[in-house]
């Protein structure tokens, strides 16, 4: 096998990727790139990347290299140009979650994917915990029936990313929590549950606690919400409730996904306010008795990292496991749920 030479762009989160591809049992050329040059160079000295291999230039470095594979790695509103400029330069790409600010700009890359021929997989790690591998394949399996009621949240109490470019963030983030936090939470239970269709979709969102704080910090147009709630009624008759907060007025942060099924239920929860205390568990009934499983009696093998799959989907010409239909499709359902929250009015999907 020839070496990969895969690119990273973005280097907060994009520290992550670079650290996978190095651990991956492949033989990999890590380039990097970001606009902030201390960055870069002290992301390229912590890993001993040669001054060579690092840009400040994205469009520098897709031409003085040909890369077979792209982390991209910054702000949302990047997520879209960025993608569409590696695939067409020959890339297959990894792209960040959200995959886009909306659907529009969502449907551009999964058609430059489509057309290049390349592979185009959106970073959804939370699939490869093993509570959620856990989960999902105890669905998939029927242990717990037909599934009828999910509800699934990320909530914080006070964890507003300042950090990002939040002045008019519905352009540069394309919403709040919602986009941030509640499409990773809302792509594993629809993964979870088989990604059945959105019927209609009844939402609201929120700026309700810090308002006045993004004004002290000179933000003035502090766009978008700092909780939303939405409910999705499937074509299945599923429903599912999902909710997201960067600042709400309860214990701590909770990441949590229920799911009811006709023949068993299951929780899976990391609940900061107790410890970090994580609580996963299958309910079910045997012979008219109740039992709660844990998932600590589950066998779990896989090493469940994200960068390593995508890699192996290259290497493999297999599709990658969080495709860009996929990203699309919760792109789509979060453009509506913006919609009647905006509109007051139920939508259909
Ligand atoms: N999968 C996850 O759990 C997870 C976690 C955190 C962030 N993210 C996603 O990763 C993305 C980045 O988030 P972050 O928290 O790292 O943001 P950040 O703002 O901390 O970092 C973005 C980086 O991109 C660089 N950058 C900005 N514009 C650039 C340009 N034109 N060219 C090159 N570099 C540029 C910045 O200098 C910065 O280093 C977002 O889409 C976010 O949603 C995902």
């Amino acid at each position: 096998m020839n070496t990969l030479k895969i690119g990273v762009v973005g280097l907060t989160v994009g520290n992550e990727h670079i650290k996978s591809y190095m651990n991956a049992p492949y033989d990999i050329e890590i380039f990097i790139c970001d606009i902030d040059k201390d960055r870069l160079n002290t992301i390229g000295t912590k890993h001993q990347i040669p001054l060579e291999n690092r840009f400040c230039d994205f469009d520098e470095m897709l031409s003085s290299v040909k890369l077979d594979a792209v982390s991209i790695c910054v702000p949302n509103f990047l997520h879209k140009s960025f993608t569409i400029k590696a695939l067409e330069a020959g890339a297959h790409v990894l792209c960040e979650k959200p995959m886009s600010v909306n659907a529009t700009d969502a449907l551009l890359m999964k058609e430059a994917a489509d057309r290049t021929g390349k592979k185009l997989m959106i970073n959804y790690n939370q699939r490869f915990t093993k509570n959620c591998r856990i989960a999902q394949k105890l669905i998939s399996e029927g242990v717990l029936g037909d599934i009828y009621f999910v509800r699934t949240v990320w909530h914080r109490r006070r964890g507003v990313p300042w950090w990002y470019p939040l002045s008019e963030a519905d352009k540069t983030c394309g919403g709040g929590p919602l986009i941030d936090l509640g499409c990773h939470v809302l792509d594993r239970a629809l993964w979870m549950c088989g990604f059945p269709k959105p019927k209609w979709i009844l939402a609201n969102t929120f700026c309700a606690v810090v308002g006045e704080e993004a004004k002290q910090r000179g933000i003035d147009n502090f766009s978008v919400e700092d909780m939303g709630v939405a409910m999705l009624a499937m074509e299945n008759g599923m429903m599912l409730e999902l909710e997201a907060s960067w600042a709400s007025n309860r214990e701590s942060e909770l990441v949590k996904t229920r799911i009811y099924g006709t023949k068993g239920g299951l929780v899976i929860a990391s609940d900061y306010a107790s410890d970090n205390r994580s609580i996963n568990s299958l309910f079910i009934e045997k012979d008219g008795i109740l039992e709660d499983v844990s998932f600590s009696d589950f066998e779990d093998e896989d090493t469940g990292d994200i960068r390593i799959s995508f890699i192996e989907s290259i290497l493999n010409d297999t599709q990658p496991v969080c495709t860009a239909e996929q990203g699309l499709t919760v792109m789509r359902i979060l453009d509506k749920i913006y919609l009647s929250a905006k509109q007051k009015i139920p939508v259909e999907y």
